[in-house]
């Protein structure tokens, strides 16, 4: 199935204010394709708070990035399965058993199957950080090490900054949803992050969801930002 550009939007609202969250989803409802809701708003609101913005008709992508022994990633996953999210992830370095223990719960739900995506390496490690932690690969071939475990587990796919998408790409196959932070409009702040891309480079160079947040959210008209990046996602 092919997605429009407005789809392949998640706009990250991270904040602990519920009424602030669901007044932004309620406004973007139809500018873009999704919510991404993480553990900022999560540990403040709990699943009656995802349930709040859900309740605006809009996916939701609950990023809490689980990391425990399996039947304890398992059992968060089909207690996070009644909120009916599109996405939910795990961190692959929880290990394979791990990985395919989460699969293997996406089917207790009478809901459609979210999408199970991993995080591979957190993009604030770099390659001292994980020498530090006793790897010896580098940053760069840990990301594609780990996508390539995901794969094998049969999840649907990874979250990975923009300069992983080619590397991924080539190891994971067409199929494999890439799933991309860090983006920036040329017309918008790059605030904290480093390693920025261009939704349609990010598209062009393979990604198939764009998480965006400050520049959405942050803007002074959130649904004009959102109409504008995904005009320029059009007849990509
Ligand atoms: O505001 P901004 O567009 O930078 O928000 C990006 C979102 O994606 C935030 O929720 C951030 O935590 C998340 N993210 C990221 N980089 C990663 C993984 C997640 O920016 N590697």
């Amino acid at each position: 199935m092919t997605l429009s550009p407005i789809q392949r939007i998640y706009v990250a609202i991270d904040t602990p204010d519920q009424a602030r969250a669901v007044t932004l989803a309620r406004n973007l409802a139809g500018h873009v394709g999704g919510v991404k809701l993480g553990k900022e708003f999560f540990v403040a609101n709990g699943p009656a708070g995802v349930r709040a913005v859900a309740d605006v008709g809009m996916p939701i992508f609950l990023d809490l990035k689980f990391h425990d022994i399996p039947n304890t990633v398992a059992g968060a996953i089909r207690s996070a399965l009644p909120l009916a999210p599109a996405i939910l992830n795990v961190h692959a370095s929880g290990g394979a058993a791990m990985m395919r223990a989460a699969k293997d719960a996406l089917d207790d739900t009478s809901h459609a199957r979210p999408m199970l995506i991993a995080v591979t390496v957190l993009t604030s490690l770099g390659d001292d950080d994980l020498a530090e932690l006793g790897i010896e690969k580098s940053a760069e071939d840990q990301v594609v090490h780990l996508a390539a475990l995901t794969k094998a587990c049969g999840l649907d796919g990874v979250v990975c900054s923009p300069r992983e998408i080619t590397s991924i790409r080539a190891v994971c196959g067409p199929d494999f949803k890439l799933i991309v932070p860090g983006i920036r409009p040329a017309w918008a702040a790059s605030g904290d992050q480093k390693r920025i891309t261009t939704p349609a480079d990010a598209i062009k160079a393979g990604a198939d969801y764009l998480v965006i947040g400050r520049p959405i959210t942050g803007a002074d008209d959130p649904v004009k930002a959102a109409e504008k990046i995904a005009d320029e996602l059009d007849g990509l």
